[in-house]
């Protein structure tokens, strides 16, 4: 772990594969069960409910204590990110760390804003949302993290996802369940910040902290998390029609590779729905003319021409 303290930037080994980066492409997130440890979890509780003194490790430039003061009992208490014990073992917990070099490349910037969701339990369930700001699209620029300090049983309302729902924008009636990500104390959800959640439904009693922060790019894309030998971007699965044609041009742009991008439509590839079915490979790989998927869902059939 390569921590630069002056940039507040990072770097360390990747720990995802070929593979396990479409499967984030493919699914918007992936949840580490219990990674930070019982004290720090506490630690964070306890910050957060004013129980410690603060310590910052320094001032930021053009704020003085009063501001730090006003900033920890804020619903955004991003002086926590001042904390050295809260960014050694959260912010660079080693595997949180991986995962987001591996999305991010190198010297991935670290996080300014830290937003609390402070749940009195119990409660209803929150409507169904894209965080404000989104966008959509095949970039990867910010990827970001829940991190559960606490025990997060379904009692005590855990973030609902929608798999997937991070290409276009998605309604979901609030009657409609999604993916409830509970999970002991000490969990990440790591995923893209488009993706449709909701608070869920509380049935338990007490006070639930849920954080909420995100990491940065600092670098043009490129393949280097772990490469697979046998990786095959032609036969690959990028999902199904409709689907594969985001997943597969997000998979690109990540490998810095999205101006070679082109599809051709139809039963082309990326689409491999039916490839368990086909007596040869499918057409349309590596077409140099073609379309590109149109994100703004603003035409009839979804495709755009490169410009
Ligand atoms: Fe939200």
């Amino acid at each position: 772990m390569e921590y630069d303290k002056t940039n507040r930037t990072f770097d360390c080994e990747p720990t995802l594969n070929d593979t396990q980066v479409l499967e984030f492409c493919k699914n918007g997130f992936l949840i580490l069960e219990g990674v930070v440890q019982d004290d720090i979890n506490q630690r964070t509780c306890d910050y957060l409910d004013g129980k410690i003194p603060a310590q910052p490790s320094y001032i930021p430039e053009g704020l003085t204590h009063e501001d730090l003061e006003r900033i920890r009992n804020s619903h955004e208490p991003s002086t926590i990110f001042l904390e050295d014990w809260f960014v050694e073992h959260v912010v660079l917990n080693p595997q949180v760390a991986g995962v987001v070099r591996s999305l991010l490349g190198r010297n991935v910037g670290l996080p300014v804003l830290m937003s609390l969701h402070r749940a009195e339990c119990p409660g209803p369930a929150q409507g169904w949302h894209h965080d404000a700001d989104h966008v959509f699209g095949p970039e990867v620029r910010f990827i970001q993290a829940f991190y559960y300090p606490q025990d997060t049983p379904l009692e005590m309302g855990p973030t609902e996802i929608v798999p997937g729902s991070h290409i276009r924008p998605t309604h979901r009636e609030a009657g409609e369940k999604g993916l409830s990500t509970s999970a002991p104390a000490g969990s990440f959800v790591i995923h893209f910040f488009q993706i449709l959640h909701r608070r869920g439904e509380a049935t338990g009693e007490g006070v639930r902290h849920m954080l909420k922060y995100n990491y940065w790019r600092t670098v043009p894309p490129q393949r280097d998390w772990i490469v697979e030998p046998g990786f095959n971007f032609h036969t690959a699965d990028y999902g199904s029609h409709g689907i594969a044609r985001y997943i597969a041009h997000m998979f690109y742009w990540l490998c810095g590779k999205a101006d070679e991008f082109r599809i051709i439509g139809g039963q082309a590839w990326p689409y491999s729905g039916s490839s368990m079915n086909q007596i040869g490979k499918t057409y349309g790989f590596g077409e140099p003319e073609g379309f590109i998927p149109n994100w703004r869902h603003n035409n009839a059939d979804n495709y755009s021409t490169p410009s």
